[in-house]
C-alpha cells in the first residue's frame, strides 16, 4: 500500500508527488513552514491528504501554534479539509496535537474504506468508468475516494483523464492503477466526451475538494465539463467524498474560493510572452450530480452534518 505521509521520530516524511511516477523520494519536514511549502508546491496534494499533512504540521509548531495554523491554512484555499483539520488539531491543546493528527489520519482511512464499500454497489460488474485527477492513496489517508470505488468494484475498465496542467491523472492515477493492476487507459482531457460515446462509458466518478450545502461541488479543473458531457450522454455522474469535504457553512458554490495557479504551469508549449488563465478547480452545479457517495452512504443531496466528525 502506498504511504504518502509517514510520521517518524518527530518529523513528517512526505512522499514527493512532483517526482512521481519516476522517483519515489521522501521529503523530511521538521517545521510547519516545511509542510506549508510542500503543500503549496503540490509535493503533497489531494483534499483529505493536505488536511492530514497540515494537522501533522501543527504538531511540528512547538509553542507557535497560531502562526503555524495561519500559515498552513493559507497554503491552498479550495479544499475545506485543510482549514478544518488545522482548526481541529489547534483546538486540542499542545500535548494532544499529535494524537489528534493521527486520529484524523485514521478516520480518513476508515472513511475511504466506507466510500469504497458503498460506492462499489453502484457499479455493475464489467463497467467502464471515467474519472479525473488523482483520488487514490496519494490523495487521502486511505485507499481513496473515487479511486476506492474503482478499486472495490469488480472487473472494471477505467478511462482516466490526464488532468492538465499538472498531470495528476497521467502521473499519479496511472501509477496507482499499475500498482493495483487495474486495467486503465489514459485519455487526453479533451477526449472525455468522445470517450463517453465511443467507449460506452457506464458512469463517471470523481472526488471533491469542497461541497457546498446545496451540493455544488468544487473539484479539479475539468470536472464541470465531465458533468456536462455525462448529462448530455445520460450517464450517471457520481461525486465521492468523505463527510470532511462537505462545507455546511456556505450555501452554494459561488462562495467556494477557487485557487488560481501560476501561468507557467499551462505555458510549457506556448511561445514566449503568451498569457494563460489557470484555475486549479471548477464548480460543478448540484443539478448535474446524480449522487454523492460518502462514508455514511449514497445520497442524492449532501447528507446532514455528522456530530463529532471532522468539523
Ligand atoms: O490539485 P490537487 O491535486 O490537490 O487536486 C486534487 C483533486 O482535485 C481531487 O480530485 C480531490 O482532492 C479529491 S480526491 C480525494
Amino acid at each position: 500500500m502506498i504511504r504518502p505521509l509517514v510520521w517518524e521520530k518527530g518529523r513528517l516524511l512526505i512522499l514527493d508527488q512532483t517526482l512521481l511516477p519516476h522517483r519515489e523520494r521522501f521529503l523530511v519536514c521538521r517545521t510547519p513552514d516545511d509542510v506549508a511549502r510542500a503543500i503549496r508546491e503540490l509535493r503533497v496534494r489531494g483534499a483529505p491528504l493536505i488536511g492530514i499533512a497540515a494537522a501533522y504540521g501543527i504538531a511540528l509548531a512547538g509553542d507557535a501554534i497560531d502562526r503555524a495554523a495561519a500559515l498552513l491554512i493559507s497554503a491552498r484555499p479550495t479544499a475545506v479539509n485543510l482549514a478544518a483539520a488545522v482548526r481541529r488539531v489547534a483546538a486540542v491543546g499542545p500535548r494532544r496535537i499529535l494524537v489528534e493528527a493521527r486520529r484524523i489520519h485514521a478516520e480518513d482511512a476508515a472513511m475511504c474504506a466506507a466510500i469504497g464499500r458503498h460506492g462499489a454497489k453502484l457499479v455493475p460488474p464489467g463497467a467502464r468508468i471515467l474519472t479525473i485527477c488523482n483520488t487514490g492513496a496519494l490523495a487521502t489517508g486511505g485507499i481513496g475516494t473515487a479511486y476506492a470505488i474503482i478499486k472495490r468494484a469488480r472487473n472494471v475498465t477505467v478511462y482516466a483523464c490526464e488532468t492538465r496542467p499538472v498531470w495528476q491523472g497521467a502521473r499519479l492515477t496511472l501509477y496507482e492503477f499499475a500498482k493495483d493492476r487495474i486495467p486503465a487507459y489514459l485519455i487526453a482531457d479533451g477526449a472525455a466526451a468522445a470517450t463517453m460515446r465511443e467507449k460506452k462509458i457506464d458512469l463517471v466518478v470523481t472526488g471533491a475538494d469542497r461541497i457546498a450545502r446545496n451540493g455544488d461541488t468544487a473539484n479539479k479543473i475539468g470536472t464541470y465539463a465531465l458533468a456536462l458531457a455525462a448529462r448530455a450522454h445520460r450517464i450517471p455522474f457520481y461525486v465521492a467524498a468523505p463527510r470532511s469535504t462537505f462545507d455546511f457553512s456556505i450555501a452554494d458554490g459561488r462562495r467556494i474560493p477557487i485557487e488560481e495557479r501560476a501561468e507557467a504551469e499551462v505555458l510549457t508549449a506556448a511561445p514566449r510572452g503568451a498569457r494563460a488563465y489557470n484555475p486549479a478547480f471548477d464548480v460543478t452545479p448540484a443539478r448535474l450530480i446524480t449522487a454523492f457517495v460518502t462514508d455514511a452512504g449514497v445520497f442524492p443531496k449532501p447528507p446532514p452534518p455528522a456530530a463529532g466528525k471532522v468539523r
